[in-house]
């Protein structure tokens, strides 16, 4: 019996390769996307003052956190998301560079939710952040970024979600609804819960609220039908002008074809620090969201500092990687595996021979024992695609015997002329 438990804490898992190549794999095809585009990276902190996120992340968020007391007595919190951190951090550091500010972060959050396929209590999320630009420019390259990455990663079957927070927090301030129910009611719209969120309503306003419910009639991928039905179910004032910006940012995205796309003026997402445009990248694979953002244009003046147009996404890479393993994806660009098997002490002769494979870009794994037979039976459970065997008659002779794993050919090839490209 082990003298602890085995199994890591619920909704916690170990990742082993393949899984954990493959992540790290999606990883980094987000670090050069995001690059790409501009976007510097940050390194944010996993634990935070609990304040930070109760400030505006919704009651959906904060229900779900893993909170507690630090051993000086402050109460801290795993942090469900990085969006806030990269807030705080704007706050403190970067908000005397000149703008725009465009951060982006791959990292761990964690949440207290009900474990199920492709919900975890720890999971990665790889996002950006683009401060100090309340233009519709940021949030296009927004939907263009995630366009190029996906198509990076090869994910194919995805729709992407507009929706507007305007238009749900206007109708809101016209009947005067204070701004912690205005974000209990988008919590239940979010939820799905729209019967109750108008029967809230109602117990606070004498106007007829039920345009709430009309909204998700509105659901369009065409940019001039989404227009008219917004006036159709009565929408005015300051919230038909967000349906204006909203149906502007649906022409462009399909102009530059980020994917499946579509509006719905009933889509509200559980964060409540969302002020504006608002989407979310659906995977029919998993009928769960893959990322999702939008923009946020007060809370850095909730934080305390001054007003700051903000906008960002995450995406869920865990969901991503779900995504594409049940359409049978591999991992392209598999580096060339070879188990190196010295029957030799030479140090100097191995390193040389491994220096120059890894030089191409080849994998070298070193079998610690002198043992052919072991060692082939190892690489080929491994699957490496070549065993390089080096005892003393190849080190007296400048050579090495490789062996090809796949067609079981065999060639003696000289160190100084060994290439991956060669290989037999
Ligand atoms: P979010 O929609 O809460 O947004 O999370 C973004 C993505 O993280 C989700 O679409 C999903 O793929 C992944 N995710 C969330 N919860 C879990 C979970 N329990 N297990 C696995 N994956 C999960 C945000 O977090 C915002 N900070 C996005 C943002 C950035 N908005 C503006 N800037």
């Amino acid at each position: 019996m082990p003298k602890v438990r085995l199994e890591p804490v619920r909704g916690m898992r170990d990742l082993i390769p393949p899984e954990s190549s493959e992540i790290l794999w999606l990883e980094n095809a987000f670090h050069r996307r995001a690059s790409l585009y501009g976007y510097e990276p940050v390194i944010l902190p996993t634990v935070e003052l609990f304040k930070l996120f109760e400030i505006k992340s919704g009651p959906e968020i904060v229900r779900s956190m893993y909170v507690f007391k630090d051993k000086a007595g402050r109460q801290v919190c795993l942090r469900p998301e990085l969006t806030a951190s990269a807030a705080r951090l704007f706050l403190k550091t970067l908000q005397t560079r000149p703008r725009p500010v465009k951060i982006y972060y791959v990292g761990h959050a964690y949440r207290y939710e009900e474990p199920q396929r492709g919900r975890y209590r720890e999971f990665i999320q790889a996002g950006v952040e683009y401060f100090g630009e309340e233009g519709v420019s940021a949030d296009i390259e927004l939907l263009t970024l995630i366009r190029d990455y996906l198509r990076d990663v090869s994910l194919k079957h995805y729709k992407l979600k507009l929706g507007h927070m305007g238009v749900l927090r206007a109708l809101l301030n016209s009947w005067s609804i204070p701004e912690d129910v205005q974000d209990e009611v988008i919590h239940l719209i979010d939820k799905g819960l729209v019967e109750d969120a108008v029967r809230l309503l109602r117990k606070l306003v004498s106007e007829d609220v039920s345009v709430i419910e009309e909204l998700s009639k509105c659901r369009e991928e065409d940019p001039d039908a989404l227009m008219r039905c917004g006036k159709d179910v009565g929408i005015g004032g300051d919230a038909l002008m967000h349906v204006k910006e909203l149906s502007k940012i649906l022409r462009i995205a399909k102009e530059l074809k980020v994917g499946e796309v579509y509006a719905d003026l009933g889509f509200a997402r559980g964060l409540a620090y969302y002020t504006g445009f608002i989407f979310e990248v659906e995977s029919s694979a998993l009928g769960l969201s893959v990322g999702g953002g939008g923009r946020y244009d007060t809370l850095i003046s909730l934080y305390g500092g001054p007003s700051t147009p903000a906008t960002g996404f995450a995406l869920g890479i865990d969901r991503i990687h779900l995504a594409l393993k049940m359409g049978g994806w591999c991992m392209p660009e598999k580096a060339v595996k070879v188990l190196l098997i010295p029957l030799t002490e030479n140090y100097i002769y191995l390193d040389r021979l491994a220096s120059r494979l890894r030089g191409e870009g080849a994998v070298v794994n070193v079998y610690p024992k002198p043992k052919v037979s072991a060692g082939l039976r190892y690489a080929s459970s491994q699957g490496y695609d070549y065993a390089a065997i080096v005892g003393e008659r190849e080190v007296s002779e400048g050579v090495v015997t490789v062996k090809n794993l796949r067609t079981r050919r065999q060639a003696v090839v000289s160190v100084d002329a060994l290439s991956v490209g060669d290989l037999p």
